[in-house]
């Protein structure tokens, strides 16, 4: 492939065109205001905020936590199966339009059921919009079941019990939440039991907690994926290893400027995280909260970064591709339509 004969003006339609996967979604965090509006109505939910445009005002977070407030309160007004079903069917449909072809999609079963809401809704409305998401949208996709770290591990080791007749329409499982002071040790075993059950394994770390937190995502509960993973470079020792194993990082970067992680998107560390040999991937980790989804999320970094060019481009739709826990053939497939989109270019 000749990457350097494309100019770099064509970038933003290469990228909507190449087939990618979205590996860090919080489909809670899809939630738009106006949504959050009608279903409040619909279940009687009184909401902190006048208007759509005051929901929207509330978005200037200092920290992840100023962000989860947010996020928990926007999330109450789901309450049944429809609601699930409604909220994911308007993320694929955004998701197709950036050209997804794959998605994986985090929910915190834990947010609902503690509001009395039944974990078969949250999953059943779910998993018919992953249906209609593949009839109608060609998108295949899975469902991530994430346990709250700020929350026990017994509340996990309960959840997962709760989710167990439903076992068979998940893919694996994550941790997300507030991570400083809740490292991954906290939640071993209930991991160690997601493992047995053949689940596959990933979770947030070194987003706001230290490299230390990702070393134990690896070694204690034996991710395959680290969700942000960004910290990663202040531990030479630990970017080797990253390298070395492969692996992925599901990097979300207007997350990482949203919630004060870096700066600005000039001072994002993503090309040096790929210059590291690392296997980087871009998602939008909650797209109704910072400002784009997936596709934003690359165009924000080309626009900001001149040393990423369509190498990095391919590149990163490529590793978000292998990444993803689909099955071999339809990932082969998907990397050889890449390589066509960029052969033609
Ligand atoms: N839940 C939703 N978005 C999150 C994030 N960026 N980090 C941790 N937990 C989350
Ligand atoms: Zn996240």
């Amino acid at each position: 492939m000749n990457f350097s004969a494309i100019p770099r003006e064509r970038l933003p339609e290469l990228i909507r065109r190449s087939p990618k996967a979205e590996l860090h979604i919080h489909i809670e965090g899809s939630l738009e205001p106006e949504m959050i509006f009608a279903l409040a109505t619909k279940n009687q939910v009184r909401l902190n905020y006048a208007s759509v445009e005051a929901l929207r005002q509330a978005c200037a977070f200092t920290d992840l936590q100023s962000f989860l407030d947010l996020y928990y309160a926007g999330a109450s007004v789901l309450r049944d199966d429809d609601d699930f079903y409604a909220m994911a069917m308007a993320y694929f449909r955004r998701a197709a339009a950036d050209g997804v072809v794959r998605a994986e999609l985090f929910f915190d079963p834990q947010t609902h059921t503690e509001r009395g809401v039944p974990i078969r809704s949250v999953i059943l409305g779910l998993v018919r919009a992953c249906d209609e998401a593949r009839r109608d949208l060609g998108i295949s996709a899975g469902l991530i079941m994430c346990f709250l770290r700020h929350l026990s591990e017994e509340s996990a080791l309960q959840t997962l019990h709760d989710a167990l007749p439903l076992r068979q329409h998940l893919l694996g499982v994550g941790l997300d939440s507030s991570e400083r002071g809740n490292p991954p040790e906290k939640f071993a075993r209930v991991f160690e039991a997601c493992r047995a059950l053949g689940l596959h394994c990933v979770a947030h770390a070194g987003e706001e907690g230290p490299p230390a937190y990702i070393e134990s995502a690896l070694d204690v509960l034996k991710v395959e994926r680290v969700d942000h993973g960004v910290r990663c470079l202040e531990d030479a020792a630990l970017v080797q290893r990253l390298s070395r194993e492969q692996v992925p990082l599901t990097v979300c970067p207007l997350s990482n400027i949203k919630l004060c992680v870096f700066a600005s998107m000039a001072k994002h560390n993503l090309a040096t995280l790929l210059r590291a040999g690392l296997c980087v991937t871009v998602n939008s980790d909650d797209p109704a909260y910072f400002g784009g989804y997936v596709l934003r999320n690359y165009t924000a970094l080309f626009d900001a970064l001149p040393e990423l060019g369509p190498r990095d481009a391919w590149q990163l739709a490529r590793n978000s591709l292998q990444a993803s826990f689909a099955e071999p053939a339809e990932k082969e497939a998907w990397l050889r339509q890449l390589d066509a989109v960029f052969a033609s270019a």
